[in-house]
């Protein structure tokens, strides 16, 4: 059976979803490559989560509960992904750190869109970090996730020119426009089994 048959991807987003977007428009295009089995955020009311049930696709919600702490909430986040069967997850503006009760289900099988190119500006408000700066190149970065923020192995980046004058609107709409591109495009790669993580160092069979 063809890798493509098993795979059930998770994706977590805490807001606007437009790389979830970006993702249920490869997967409707017929390239993805896996079947999208969940969309999970962790604030109640996310645009995320209305475009995933627009496309009649499952959704959980599962707020941070600060009482219960972080590992409470990774096993929440695990119980609910095993629930749907899923194999592999996709951070697409998931705002929350990961907590170890999480990977250590998901071993490399976690991915995250980042927007700059990594390891530069890491953490919240990338694109204005990178214009404080004053950078002249930025983009945007898929890792795999691992216990640091943004630390992962990098899989794939695309360059974005800062241009004279760009605010961090107009800079992040820019970078925006390659996430979209970007990140179905691992997916794909990755559920074709064109990606191979050897330590930190990852290699993709691009060729085809
Ligand atoms: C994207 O720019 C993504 O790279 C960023 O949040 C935005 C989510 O947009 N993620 C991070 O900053 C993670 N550190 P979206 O909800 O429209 O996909």
């Amino acid at each position: 059976m063809p890798r493509e048959n098993l795979e059930r991807l998770a994706v977590f987003a805490s807001g606007r979803g437009s790389n979830l977007e970006a993702i249920i428009a490869a997967s409707e295009a017929g390239w993805l490559g896996m079947t999208i089995a969940l969309v999970l955020s962790d604030v109640p009311g996310a645009r995320a989560l209305d475009l995933a049930r627009s496309k009649g696709i499952p959704v959980e919600t599962i707020p941070f509960d600060e009482a219960a702490g972080r590992e409470a909430f990774g096993e929440a986040l695990a119980g609910a992904c095993k629930g749907h069967g899923v194999t592999v997850v996709a951070l697409a503006g998931f705002m929350r750190i990961l907590p170890e009760s999480f990977l250590t289900q998901y071993p490399d099988r976690v991915f995250n869109i980042h927007p700059s190119l990594l390891p530069a500006f890491p953490g919240l408000h990338a694109q204005a970090q990178a214009l404080d700066y004053g950078v002249k190149v930025t983009g945007c970065t898929v890792h795999l996730v691992d216990a640091g923020i943004d630390t992962g192995p990098v899989v794939m980046q695309a360059a974005v020119p800062v241009l004279p004058g760009d605010d961090v609107r107009t800079l992040s709409e820019r970078i925006l426009v390659q996430e979209h591109r970007l990140y179905p495009r691992v997916l794909s790669l990755w559920a074709a089994a064109r990606i191979r993580i050897e330590d930190r160092r990852v290699w993709i069979d691009d060729a085809r």
